[in-house]
């Protein structure tokens, strides 16, 4: 029997999300600007311009609460805030907080992400996450951003993947993992252990000064998901495979406020760990395989893994070329997040990655937004992918199978 459409609860945050450093541009006090320019062969393209949201963040928001949306999640970027280590700009602060009452102003409830994946450089060149005054020196850099999230906005993402954070620097340390035939990294390495526990008493001092400083603000992070599938006795290599890169984090969700779910593709686990994308199966602009089912599977995995947190979906989407796929890929994950919804699992939103293309770490290729931005025009078009989730939104439903 065919499912009809499932009606969201009163207050759904419905929306779409973005990273400073993925579209501002020119963010060259942080690590990854400096990393861009250091002839590390993962970067095809340096970020520049990005798609100028430094300057058109008005436009973008005009856009999406325009479309129908309600919600829309970005992050303050800590290298404008505190672009050398004690220096901090009154300016950057006040800019953040002209985007939060923008988005309030709009209709569209901001959703902060306080750090994600970019540092300052100051901060990466002297450990980063695994020195020892890191958490302190986050912990400054936030009671100088506290102006930004101290009224009108309900949920604060402290840091965006950790895991893949910590992932990211194994990789940049320890060189490239392998890769399939189509370049998709197979598999993910163990994440460095000293930015893991940087990353984990962060957010927990994170989490103590805001619950003080900011009365009511629900705090929480968000983890990449990869939807582990152990082939047939295959289960316990998969179980330990995902808790490091996977578990570990989630666990730390225990007690917050919510977790961000952060849902692409899916990973299985056999005979010499992850499998390769078969012949002939569909793939993204990444590499990844085409999985809609994955963000149904991710919420309730992450609803096994901390039951009774509330969830909100932080991220998930596509990197395509064809705006149909978009369509088709997103329909897909929404009926999977209704089903896991009608199971009376506790998601509180759901917010698409991206509300425009931007810098995907390296390269601008992988389109992931509902909105097109021109390269050398910055001007913005809102593709029909962008209208149909509008719509969705704004009667307030996700689409039957
Ligand atoms: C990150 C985004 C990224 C997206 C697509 C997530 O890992 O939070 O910054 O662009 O996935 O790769």
């Amino acid at each position: 029997m065919t499912q009809p459409a499932f009606h969201l609860p009163d207050g759904f945050l419905f929306g779409a999300s973005t990273a400073a450093h993925q579209t501002e541009g020119n963010n060259i006090a942080s690590d990854w600007w400096g990393f861009e320019h250091s002839g590390h062969p993962v970067i095809r393209q340096p970020s520049g311009d990005a798609v100028d949201s430094l300057h058109r963040w008005p436009e973008d928001m005009d856009l999406l609460a325009g479309l129908g949306f309600n919600a829309y999640r970005f992050s303050i970027e800590w290298a404008r805030i505190e672009p050398e280590q004690g220096e901090f700009s009154r300016a950057a602060v006040d800019h953040y907080r002209r985007m939060v009452d923008g988005a309030i102003d709009r209709g569209l409830n901001p959703v902060v992400t306080l750090h994600h994946f970019t540092s300052p450089r100051w901060f990466t060149d002297g450990g980063g996450w695994s020195r020892a005054d890191a958490v302190d020196r986050f912990q400054r850099y936030l009671e100088h951003a506290t102006p930004i999230v101290a009224s009108g906005v309900s949920h604060v993402v402290t840091i965006n993947e950790p895991n893949i954070l910590a992932i990211m620097f194994a990789v940049l340390n320890g060189g490239l993992p392998p890769t399939d035939e189509a370049g998709a990294m197979l598999g993910l390495p163990e994440p460095d252990a000293g930015v893991r526990d940087g990353l984990i008493a962060g957010h927990r001092a994170a989490r103590a000064y805001l619950a003080d400083a900011v009365p009511g603000l629900q705090t929480g992070w968000s983890v990449a998901n990869q939807a582990y599938q152990a082939e047939p006795g295959f289960e316990a290599e998969t179980r330990a495979y995902s808790q490091s890169r996977e578990g570990v984090f989630l666990e730390v969700s225990r007690d917050d406020d919510f977790v961000g779910v952060q849902s692409y593709t899916r990973t299985r686990i056999g005979a010499g760990g992850p499998l390769p994308v078969p012949d002939g199966v569909e793939r993204t602009l990444m590499g990844w395989e085409f999985y809609p089912a994955a963000l149904g599977e991710a919420v309730r995995a992450t609803a096994a893994a901390v039951p009774g947190v509330p969830i909100l979906v932080t991220e998930n989407g596509i990197a395509t070329d064809d705006d149909e796929t978009r369509i088709r890929y997103t329909s897909g994950a929404l009926a999977g997040l209704a089903a896991a919804m009608r199971d009376g699992i506790d998601v509180r939103g759901y917010l698409h990655w991206s509300a425009i293309d931007n810098y995907e770490w390296g390269s601008f290729e992988p389109t992931f937004g509902l909105i097109h931005a021109d390269r050398e025009t910055f001007a913005r078009t809102a593709r029909p992918s962008a209208h149909w989730l509008g719509a969705l939104a704004r009667e307030g439903v996700l689409p039957a199978e």
